[in-house]
């Protein structure tokens, strides 16, 4: 029998990896995704906690989530709702508490156990099964058993939690310590993906560039720089990219990776949260100014035409206008081609919110308005400087009128053009017309050179 499932995902591409496997999980059951809540006999949201609104929304979802099991029990059927990710792994007695009618709870190191959750919870009689242990390497094994799917891009995650206990960051509890899978395994997944479709694959990890996995046969570990090398040697990966990067791990090794290895892409999200040393400090981010100028430096050296993004905070606790100035100068200097920027929300247990000297929301808002404007030009310019190249660009999927389809650059831009739907997934080369805020528009050209022929 077939079971609709529908997850909804929010916060960090972590999250979306976690979801597409919560799925393959629940594919034995006869569970299988549909794209409403309306009809599902299951329904998971899969949370985040990284700032305050994230978790409201998750509550108010849920009050219409419970509107819609109601509606399907009047009508004798059921639904099952799980409450995964961030907020159930940071506030799951709380979710308990406010939303007794979830069914099963879970933090993002124990959804390898949902089959058996799943069964809990139907003899459970209406008590919800609440399961937040970090058995992070418990779960890599049970997924490696697991197998996916992919379309033609694929999120991959090698590393897990984090150690670095940035002031403001609620990461180091939800996700747990620092963790790093093992190569062959790794190794193993990226051929399984690329098997079934992949021709670009992002590496997962909170700290990405911190991996260090065992290496195959009990050999000595490998580091990211190693991990891209061999990664690029399978067959028909074209594209390999990782997120989320620490300026402090950096390391000469990974630099050289991106002069030497073609299939990694030159676009590189390196957040650096401030431009003040004293608020940098502050953010216990354990590096100045100058380091994240020196290794933007070493990694222009090594690929010329790598392009940066980042995320920032605005109104840190103590943060003055000065503080936030030399932010703006950092931004000038580095010239992005795309970075998010937030205001500061307190989270519970994290050192920041404890802090005194609070910056007034009214103050963030401004701030936020004029970096985001200074962010905003940038990214318009970065664009408009695409008119007239030709380059690579990965068709994913089906534009908004019939005979368009959208791309990806290397740059992660998305690329809008007229195309035969035989192109699909496949990356080929397109000059670009017109570069606008958050897209581009192109053209193939003259004669499309099919890089994949797959
Ligand atoms: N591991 C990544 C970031 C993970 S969280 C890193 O080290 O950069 C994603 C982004 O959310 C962070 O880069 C930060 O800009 C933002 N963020 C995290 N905690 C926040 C908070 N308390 N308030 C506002 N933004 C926050
Ligand atoms: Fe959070 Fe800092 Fe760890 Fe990134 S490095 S996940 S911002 S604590
Ligand atoms: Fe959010 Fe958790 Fe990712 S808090 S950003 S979903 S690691």
């Amino acid at each position: 029998m077939t079971r609709k499932l529908f997850i909804k995902t929010y916060g960090c591409q972590m999250n979306v990896y976690d979801s597409e496997r919560m799925a393959d999980i629940l594919a034995p059951l006869g569970y299988a995704e549909t794209g409403s809540p309306d009809d599902a006999d299951m329904v998971i949201l899969n949370t985040c906690h990284i700032r305050e609104k994230a978790a409201e929304k998750v509550f108010s979802e849920l009050g219409r989530i419970r509107k819609l099991k109601e509606r399907r029990r009047a009508a004798g059927a059921d639904m099952v709702i799980g409450v995964a990710g961030c907020v159930a792994q940071a506030e799951g007695d709380e979710i308990v508490r406010r939303a007794p009618f979830v069914d099963i709870v879970f933090g993002p190191q124990s959804y390898q156990h949902l089959p058996e959750m799943v069964a809990r919870a139907a003899r459970a009689n209406g008590q919800p099964v609440l399961e937040t242990d970090f058995e992070v390497e418990d779960k890599f094994d049970r997924l490696a058993e697991t197998p996916g799917r992919s379309g033609p891009t694929a999120f991959l995650t090698i590393q897990e939690g984090c150690d670095k206990f940035c002031a403001f960051c609620v990461v180091p509890y939800t996700r747990g310590a620092e963790y790093s899978r093992s190569a062959p395994e790794i190794m193993a997944e990226a051929r399984r993906l690329v098997a079934s479709g992949a021709v670009e694959i992002t590496l997962l990890g909170q700290n990405v560039n911190a991996w260090h996995g065992a290496g195959p046969d009990g050999g000595a570990d490998w580091a990211l720089g190693r991990l891209v090398r061999e990664l690029a040697e399978i067959d028909g990966l074209q594209r390999i990219r990782y997120t989320t990067s620490h300026p402090l791990e950096m390391t000469v090794d990974l630099i050289s990776a991106h002069a030497e290895v073609p299939a990694l892409m030159p676009y590189l999200h390196l957040p650096v949260q401030a431009g003040s040393d004293r608020i940098l400090r502050a953010m216990n981010r354990r590096h100045d100014r100058d380091t994240y100028f020196r290794i933007i430096d070493k990694l222009r050296d090594a690929r010329p035409d790598l392009a940066l993004s980042s995320d920032f905070i605005v109104g840190f606790p103590g943060e003055t206008d000065r503080d936030f100035a030399d932010t703006l100068n950092l931004v000038t200097q580095v010239k992005y081609a795309q970075a998010y920027s937030f205001k500061y929300s307190p989270r519970p247990g994290t050192p920041a919110a404890a802090e005194s000297v609070q910056v007034a929301e009214s103050v963030k808002d401004e701030r936020l308005q004029s970096l985001q404007a200074l962010i905003n030009e940038q990214q318009a310019a970065f664009n408009a400087d695409m008119a007239g190249r030709t380059m690579p660009v990965l068709l994913e999927r089906d534009g908004r009128h019939a005979g368009q389809l959208v791309g990806r650059s290397p740059y992660m831009q998305a690329v809008h053009l007229e195309a035969p739907v035989t192109l699909r997934n496949r990356i080929v080369d397109v000059t670009i017309i017109e570069g606008r805020a958050n897209s581009l528009s192109g053209r193939l050209a003259r004669n499309p050179d099919v890089v994949d022929a797959a």
